[in-house]
């Protein structure tokens, strides 16, 4: 797997473990990569780190020969819409170049495969739902079908990816799987995001900062739903089919914002902070913010039998007490360049 020591990535090894099998990871340790949401996996043998990049086409090979991969699972992107905004070129090196040489040596090891290990290998790439574009209130959710619409550099460089994908499924037989998932939140995820970066701010008393009206909508997939929706399509899915991945929770940013104040003034009160939702500031917004994301995940449903297990309610409250419980996690994850970051995006809009 590649991507295997961020948020979703990190959640998918201890799947992984969890079931036995062994992971080799690669994954570049980016601002977003993380060793300390390993530290579990590496108490295991079938644990395998490597530390690298996806566009080094030499390394990639040479690991791919080492240790002769059943499949590919590829995570390792550059993630958030913000910094999409602000430094594209960075999404296309990765998302792009990146997926472009995984899928170059991917090939060259699969046509040195025996006829059956060939026959089994799969490559399976992890996407998004933002590909799709924005939908008016009324429109039917996303479904596998729906033409690709990005509007951010991020959503255009996995859009751009997941054509890649599609091109050596037609072109070279590899045999290739797409999953288009919903917002996902859980443990281990950096805390530029909206769920833990509110987490975290109300926990503080600082203003959480709400882009626009916040009546923009995602729909939510707790993070170890989304991980077994991918195992399953790994095992399950038709090669050359994408498969779109949803909660079925679409909610409101200001709702979301307003349910983790909630849980914090019951989990956390604190007198001096008081009522949490009195630190909600509503800030510029997100320049080309899509107003709304929904998933149709009723493919994936009908054909292997996968449904979320978590609902939005209980994810979140999970979330939040991961987060209380993990005080040290945060601590680490709040580096200098974390707090660059935070002053970049937010200083001026908090002072409007
Ligand atoms: P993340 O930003 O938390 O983690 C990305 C990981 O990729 C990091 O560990 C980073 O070090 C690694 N990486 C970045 N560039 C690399 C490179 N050049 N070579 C090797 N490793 C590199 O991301 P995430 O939120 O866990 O998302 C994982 C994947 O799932 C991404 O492809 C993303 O587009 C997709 N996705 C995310 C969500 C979500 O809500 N977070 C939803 C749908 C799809
Ligand atoms: O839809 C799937 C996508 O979800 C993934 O492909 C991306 O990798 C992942 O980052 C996520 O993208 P979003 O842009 O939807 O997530 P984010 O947490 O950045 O923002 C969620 C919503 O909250 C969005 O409408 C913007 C808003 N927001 C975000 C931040 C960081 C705010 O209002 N304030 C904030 O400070």
């Amino acid at each position: 797997m590649t991507g295997g020591a961020g948020f979703i990535g990190s959640n998918f090894v201890l799947q992984c473990i969890a079931k036995g099998e062994t992971v080799i990871n690669l994954d570049l340790l980016t601002y977003a990569g993380n060793r300390a949401n390993l530290i579990e996996a590496d108490r295991e043998a079938c644990h395998i780190f490597a530390h690298g990049d996806i566009c080094d086409a030499a390394f990639v090979g040479a690991l791919l020969r080492e240790h002769h991969p059943q499949a590919i699972v590829h995570f390792a992107a550059e993630s958030h819409v913000d910094r999409s905004i602000a430094d594209p070129g960075a999404f296309i090196r990765t998302n792009v170049q990146g997926t472009f040489t995984l899928l170059e040596q991917a090939k060259a090891y699969w046509l040195e495969l025996s006829e059956t290990e060939k026959r089994n290998f799969r490559f399976l790439h992890v996407s998004t739902d933002e590909v799709y574009g924005s939908l008016r209130p009324t429109d039917p959710a996303f479904c596998e079908t729906t033409p690709y619409a990005p509007n951010s550099p991020y959503a255009a460089s996995k859009a751009s990816s997941d054509h890649l994908v599609r091109a050596y499924f037609h072109t070279y037989g590899l045999p290739t799987l797409t999953t288009n998932c919903s917002n996902n939140y859980g443990p281990f995820q950096f805390p530029e995001k909206l769920i833990p970066l509110v987490i975290l701010n109300a926990l503080e008393g600082k203003p959480l900062p709400v882009y626009g009206d916040g009546m923009n909508v995602r729909d939510w997939l707790y993070v170890g739903d989304h991980c077994s929706a991918i195992q399953t399509v790994l095992e399950n899915g038709r090669p050359g089919e994408t498969y779109n991945i949803g909660g079925n929770s679409e909610r409101a940013n200001l709702d979301v914002v307003h349910t983790i104040c909630s849980l914090l003034d019951e989990l956390r009160p604190n007198a001096t902070i008081g009522d949490r939702r009195t630190l909600v500031q509503f800030v510029p917004d997100r320049p080309g913010h899509d107003r709304r994301y929904a998933i149709d995940a009723s493919k994936v449903a009908r054909e292997l039998g996968w449904r979320p297990t978590v609902s939005f309610e209980e994810g979140l409250r999970r979330t939040v007490q991961w987060y209380l419980e993990n005080a040290h996690w945060i601590e680490n994850v709040r580096t200098g360049a974390y707090r660059d970051w935070i002053r970049q995006n937010y200083e001026e809009r908090i002072a409007q």
